[in-house]
């Protein structure tokens, strides 16, 4: 078959494949490739067994690859043969040199730009759809224009709002597509092209364009806005357990009015995942550069307020277990930093086990899917942790449930029948405000929500 069009992925990972996928199969007349060169992901890709767990997107790989979807790990060959090519790979936080723990680390973005450069032999549009600090398009323009002049590349940001876990939604009925482009000639021509592939099955309405810094920065601050919502309602709770009140109540009376909204106002551990503290720290560091300290230090406070909350609970589990973990068992319910997902990077989960490991506790970790990431995290650990995917047996001969992650299955297991398989006195910490406090409780347990007061036969 003759595609109308040929786009790359460079990046297969959890924004390139998905946000790849979902194209192809709005896009069947467009040929679409995902590469990477982390060969066995690119062999997962190409498997039954996908490296990333999300809902619903099993189905539609299977409908697209070999169509018009195709996984390949020779990047060169992929580049010289595509004209559109998305640039989805990693940008974690610096940890080394000027600006390490806080500025973004552009190696793998760098790298890609001088590959581009290399490999290709006609003109193309180079899309950033990483997470990058403003101006990064600028320093991509001066890489991509240092060749010999014959080729020409239009850079274009086009940042990705999907969340992981509801990726798959979040992209085949995204909130806004935002594009932002150089306001030139070509600059809007390229912006062209790729509305045009959105168009497919975005409302215009939904597309949104601007100038390309307004882009770059609008994902940076995206983020921040909606991590601290979460610290605004966490910072909220440690009120709430002083002085009784409930922090659902004061979310639900706080989230109707239309003005504030209730969405991310749900207190719990603290949110985690690979993009919210480190693209606030980015912009933090982005903010000292321009020379705003006042701005920086008002956003950093969102991600101390995300540790502290952090300190309050593992404070509050010593405290209320007597002030001695040292030889008891403690299951960790979930690991995944958000349910839905297999994803554990940067999940509370990590510190609040490493912190139980620290008072000497036995510590038992489950999951439905991220028992093998969880893993990968500890393995400097590995002897002092089980892992066991029932949670039942989990749960089993513990003197505490710790819950770490807002899956569904938490919500309704048979909590009577783990009481009875557990240490007595036994406890929650219900580290997401999911369970039926009140009929645990009554059931036997001694129940520690966040941001409500206690309730403990103790
Ligand atoms: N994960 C999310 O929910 C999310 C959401 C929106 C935006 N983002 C942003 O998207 C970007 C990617 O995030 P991710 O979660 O998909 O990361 P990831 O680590 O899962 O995937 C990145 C992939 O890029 C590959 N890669 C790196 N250098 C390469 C090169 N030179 N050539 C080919 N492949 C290369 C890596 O091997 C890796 O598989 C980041 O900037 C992130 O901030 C992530």
């Amino acid at each position: 078959m003759k595609f109308k069009k040929k786009i790359l992925s460079i990046g297969a990972g959890y924004v390139g494949a998905p946000s790849m996928v979902m194209i192809a199969s709005k896009c069947p007349d467009y040929k679409v490739t995902v590469v990477d060169i982390n060969v066995s992901r690119i062999n997962a890709w190409n498997s039954d067994q996908l490296p990333v767990y999300e809902p619903g997107l099993d189905a539609i790989v299977k409908k697209t690859r070999g169509r018009n979807l195709f996984f390949s790990a020779d990047v060169e060959k992929q580049i010289q043969e595509n004209d559109i090519i998305f640039v989805c790979v990693n940008t974690p936080t610096k940890t080394f040199g000027a600006g390490a723990g806080m500025a973004a680390d552009l190696q793998y973005w760098e790298k890609t730009a001088r590959q581009i450069l290399e490999n290709s032999q006609s003109s193309k549009i180079v899309i950033e759809k990483s997470t990058l600090p403003i101006k990064t398009a600028q320093a991509m323009e001066r890489i991509l224009a240092s060749g010999n002049g014959d080729v020409t590349f239009d850079v274009l940001s086009n940042p990705e709002f999907m969340a992981e876990g509801t990726a798959v939604s979040d992209l085949e009925n995204p909130d806004r597509v935002l594009i932002g482009s150089r306001e030139t000639q070509s600059g809007l021509a390229a912006r062209a092209e790729l509305v045009k592939i959105y168009s497919h099955w975005v409302s215009p309405e939904k597309i949104i364009t601007s100038n390309i810094w307004s882009a770059e920065l609008s994902k940076l601050v995206a983020n921040a806005f909606l991590a601290q919502r979460v610290s605004s309602i966490n910072a909220i709770s440690a009120l709430c357990e002083k002085t009784d009140a409930d922090i659902s109540e004061v979310a639900r009376a706080v989230g109707t009015d239309s003005r504030i909204g209730s969405k991310f106002l749900k207190a719990g551990i603290g949110f985690g995942g690979s993009c919210f503290k480190k693209d606030i720290l980015n912009l933090v560091y982005l903010c000292h550069f321009y020379g705003l300290p006042e701005v920086a230090a008002y956003w950093e406070s969102v991600v101390k307020i995300n540790e502290y909350q952090q300190e309050r609970f593992i404070a509050n589990v010593l405290q209320s277990m007597f002030n001695t973990l040292a030889g008891k068992k403690i299951c960790v319910l979930g690991f995944a930093f958000k349910a839905d997902t297999g994803d554990t990077r940067e999940s509370p989960a990590i510190n609040i086990t490493r912190k139980l490991l620290a008072e000497h506790a036995e510590v038992v970790i489950t999951d439905p899917k991220a028992l093998t990431n969880a893993a990968m995290d500890l393995a400097q650990d590995a002897g002092k942790i089980r892992y066991v995917e029932d949670p039942y047996q989990a749960a089993a001969g513990c003197h505490a449930l710790v819950i770490m992650t807002d899956w569904d299955l938490y919500r309704n297991l048979d909590y009577r029948k783990i009481y009875k398989s557990m240490v007595k006195p036994a406890f929650i910490f219900d580290g997401r405000n999911i369970v039926d406090q009140r009929k645990c409780f009554e059931i036997g347990f001694n129940v520690f929500p966040i941001g409500k007061p206690a309730l403990s036969r103790l």
